[in-house]
């Protein structure tokens, strides 16, 4: 399938001479959830806004849709939605105003039934005639989506849509991203909440010190990278490790009754019949066991020290 938006040879170096993004190739395929993951500083915010033409890219190319953000400009970004990461809301206008009045920007035609439905959509139907200053920091995050979709974009940027929200809201922003997609909207969302990537993407991107340093299908990632952790619940407790249980490098709970043994589920040899042949002859009796897959913050976190 054609991407809808394909990134070649994309780097950015800003006026202070500052390389904030290098060699960055990437495809989007039309209807995915992409979540964009990296540290504070990373490029995420500026690949962004280079697709959304608002920094200009310094080599390379990046198409949205088949219209290059360059020298087609005004096509390529009418097709595509952009919630920034910094909240810039007119205080004075209505919700109702401010959303209708983004739509008229990309020049497309009054349609209060598409408006409602937006507002509906985000919960804030209730709140369409409150001038904006009037609102929570949730609520103005929540309208800022609200204007991204006005236009009815085929791709929708999230800029760290979820920072500083509740649990709850958090929740129910992830069942509009789910539904837009439902609707053949493609999503590309940065985030620091891993929950939030491992919840919703289909493909995670990683990106580093301006490199895109892995890009995966969420399940593959998660199963090929993910150390396992198996926990032994003691029968009864131990002060010491026997010397003959060494070699296998178990981590004995401060309290003396767990044994954790770390490993690697897709090695041939994961080394647990040995390790259970090896407790067995020392006499350790197991109350207990239980196994736990790294989350995706575990797996982030030692790639990125990896890398750097
Ligand atoms: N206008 C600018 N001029 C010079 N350097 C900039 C400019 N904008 C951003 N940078 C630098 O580029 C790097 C990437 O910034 P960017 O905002 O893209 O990071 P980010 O991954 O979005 O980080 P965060 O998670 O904090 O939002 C940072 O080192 C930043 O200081
Ligand atoms: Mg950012």
């Amino acid at each position: 399938m054609q991407p809808i938006i394909s990134i070649r040879g994309l780097s950015k170096t800003y006026d202070s001479g500052f390389s904030a993004l290098k060699n960055i190739d990437l495809e989007i395929a039309p209807g995915e959830i992409f979540a964009l993951l990296g540290p504070n500083g990373a490029g995420k915010t500026t690949l962004i806004n280079v697709i959304c033409g608002i920094v200009s890219p310094s080599t390379g190319q990046v198409m949205a849709d088949g219209h290059d953000i360059v020298t087609d400009f005004r096509a390529a970004r009418s097709r595509i939605g952009l919630v920034p990461q910094e909240l810039t809301t007119d205080a004075f206008e209505t919700v109702w105003a401010t959303v209708s009045f983004s739509r008229g920007l990309f020049g497309k035609p009054k349609n209060p039934a598409h408006i409602e439905k937006v507002l509906k959509d985000l919960s804030l139907w209730d709140k369409r005639s409150n001038m904006i200053m009037t609102l929570s920091g949730g609520m103005k995050r929540r309208v800022m989506i609200a204007k991204a979709l006005s236009h009815e974009p085929q791709i929708l940027f999230l800029d760290e849509p979820t920072a500083g929200v509740d649990v709850e809201l958090r929740r129910s922003m992830w069942e509009v991203v789910r539904s837009l997609r439902a609707h053949g909207v493609t999503i590309i969302l940065t985030t620091h909440y891993l929950e939030e990537a491992e919840e919703m993407a289909d493909r995670i991107g990683v990106i580093n010190q301006g490199e895109i340093i892995l890009v995966e299908n969420k399940a593959e990632l998660m199963s090929k990278l993910g150390e396992k952790r198996l926990t032994l619940q003691l029968q009864d407790r131990i002060d010491t490790l026997p010397s003959m249980l060494a070699p296998h490098e178990l981590e004995l709970a401060a309290d003396g009754d767990a044994l954790v043994y770390t490993y690697n589920a897709n090695d041939k040899r994961t080394g647990i019949n040995t390790l259970f042949r090896d407790l067995d002859a020392a006499g350790i009796r197991l109350r207990d066991v239980d196994t736990k897959q790294s989350s995706l913050e575990e797996i982030f976190v030692g790639l990125v020290r990896q890398d750097t």
